[in-house]
């Protein structure tokens, strides 16, 4: 397709609302970060496949690609490339590592796979004369590097903006095409001057506007769900009590009120009050039809006997699957099914972000039977924006705030079987640790913090005589994604008043143990 002429000017495109930046996706860990910095920034950005085609950019009329990094050297064969045409559209581009890598091979230049390795922090000088990338920025300062391959030969129209010791071509720039890039990683919090580097692309190089706002998208999806679902028809949602289905759930309320219908399915494996809660809010404070159903009976008999615990997490996922789709046959006319999926689930479940369900962060996903298209409101957001936005529709802190929780609950922090008795211990101490992590005020300190009864059993003494009770193991840690984690630092006090109250309390514990394994080599649940 190179070459191929393009008939299309960016500018004549109907002006949105707010300016939107792509960010290539070559496979890199970065790319959801750098679309995360670019919103700070106050712009909106979506990921895109490194496969996009021209005619799908023009059609999201952004001001600005970013191509970010990846783990790829552009020698490898295979390694992601793009259509040199999305550099014929007009529009600014800024490389990233791989990217940067990527541009000069694309146009011409030399990328050199031997010496120049950088790892860490690195000090860039930046070279005389002004570029819009760094002006205003000191001369020399800190950035991040993470790279093998370095430019040795500019493209022709380019010229070097900054050197490190390893890197000769630190950052590029054609100014006259407004394509530029860098060996660096601004968007990682390592690099002294990134987030200034970010803006001066978005705002001096690309035009765009610093307008969007995670409120901005309560409004727009607000219309964008009202023009998916039309006048007519049920929409259903699936509420976990989790925050993410509730703040969809709240936001496609706000749009077409009475026709959404929520489903709650009680497993019997909440933590305590969370059932009361979700009702609580959603029946009687937002006034959404509120479907309960109350399948504790069924979860818990079907649960019996099973120690196994891959067995335990398909029953508790397919009866849910089964208890949804009884709850649905009332609904038949239901052609929209609300979904709390995230950005970064959006970007894990494919490249081409299509709306996959992940086993993982379901209980066990819905129905693949049901004849219905989902409408997913969250996707553009991440955690904290969603939490944000849950604040301004109403919902209360308690479920704003709720610390990520498993589908199958209750039943992975229970190993071997799970017996109505060892719900009830497990669900006592955790309230315990719950109760006590809030005095202590660490509650948005910790990422999750729960306790865990033991299968084993052992030998105590309390009051006058022996006891052969559970030990609980008190889970804390600390993360940002759980998909690593550390064992959050809990004073000896703290520890001491769980371990004195959950023994004292909870009747069939006689031992309390604290978990200071990180993730990995551990998980942050136990199963
Ligand atoms: P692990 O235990 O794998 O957990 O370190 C990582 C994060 O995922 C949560 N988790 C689940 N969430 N359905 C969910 O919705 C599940 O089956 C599930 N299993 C684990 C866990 O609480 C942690 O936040």
């Amino acid at each position: 397709m190179a070459g191929e002429e393009i008939h299309f000017v960016p500018h004549a495109i109907q002006q949105p609302e707010h300016d939107t930046v792509l960010v290539v996706d070559f496979g890199a860990q970065y790319a959801q970060l750098i679309a995360r910095r670019i919103r700070e920034a106050r712009v909106c950005s979506e990921i895109v496949p490194a496969d996009v085609t021209p005619a799908e950019v023009l059609t999201k009329a952004p001001k600005a690609i970013i191509f970010s990094g990846g783990p790829a050297s552009v020698h490898v064969p295979g390694a992601p490339l793009v259509d040199p045409a999305l550099l014929d559209l007009g529009l600014p581009v800024l490389g990233i590592c791989y990217g940067h890598q990527l541009l000069a091979q694309m146009l011409g230049g030399y990328v050199t796979e031997s010496g120049g390795r950088e790892y860490g922090r690195t000090k860039l000088e930046v070279g005389a004369g002004t570029s819009a990338l760094f002006s205003g920025l000191p001369v020399q300062f800190d950035v991040w590097m993470s790279h093998q391959d370095s430019v040795t030969v500019l493209p022709e129209g380019f010229v070097a903006l900054a050197s490190t010791e390893g890197s000769l071509v630190a950052s590029m720039a054609d100014v006259t095409r407004a394509l530029y890039s860098v060996q660096f990683h601004p968007e990682v919090v390592h690099t002294d001057r990134g987030q200034e580097i970010l803006h001066r692309f978005l705002f001096d190089i690309a035009d765009c506007r610093p307008n969007w706002t995670p409120i901005s998208i309560v409004e727009e999806q607000i219309s964008a769900v009202r023009a998916q679902v039309g006048e007519e028809g049920d929409v259903l949602c699936a509420l976990s009590g989790g925050v993410d289905s509730a703040v969809a759930a709240a936001l496609v309320h706000k749009a077409i009120g009475d026709r959404l219908t929520c489903v709650f399915v009680d497993h019997g494996l909440l933590r305590q009050g969370e059932t009361e809660q979700v009702i609580e809010t959603f029946s009687r404070n937002l006034e959404i039809d509120l479907v309960h159903v109350d399948a504790r009976e069924r979860f818990l008999d079907l649960l019996a006997g099973v120690s196994d615990p891959e067995k335990k997490r398909q029953i508790i996922g397919e009866t849910f699957i089964r208890v949804f789709e009884e709850v649905a046959l009332d609904y038949r006319g239901a052609q929209y099914l609300v979904q709390g999926t995230l950005y970064p689930d959006v970007i894990e479940s494919g490249p081409r972000g299509a709306a996959k369900i992940k086993s993982h962060h379901n209980v066990g996903g819905l129905p693949e039977s049901m004849d219905v298209e989902l409408v997913e409101p969250l996707r553009m957001l991440f955690k904290d924006e969603v939490r944000r936005i849950g604040t301004e529709l109403g919902l209360p802190d308690e479920i704003v705030w709720r610390q990520p929780f498993p589908g199958p609950g209750l039943a992975v922090r229970i190993p071997g079987e799970v017996t109505r008795d060892r719900i009830v211990m497990v669900r006592a101490a955790d309230v315990i640790v719950r109760e006590e992590i809030d005095k202590a005020g660490l509650e948005r300190e910790v990422w999750q913090s729960f306790a865990v009864l033991a299968a084993t059993r052992s030998v105590g003494v309390q009051g006058d005589g022996r006891s052969y009770g559970y030990p609980v193991i008190v889970r804390a840690v600390v993360s940002d994604d759980a998909m690593t984690a550390d064992w959050a630092r809990l004073s000896y006090d703290l520890l001491d008043k769980m371990s004195t109250r959950i023994c004292n309390e909870v009747p069939g514990v006689n031992r309390v143990l604290y978990d200071i394994t990180s993730k990995p080599p551990g998980t942050i649940e136990w199963e």
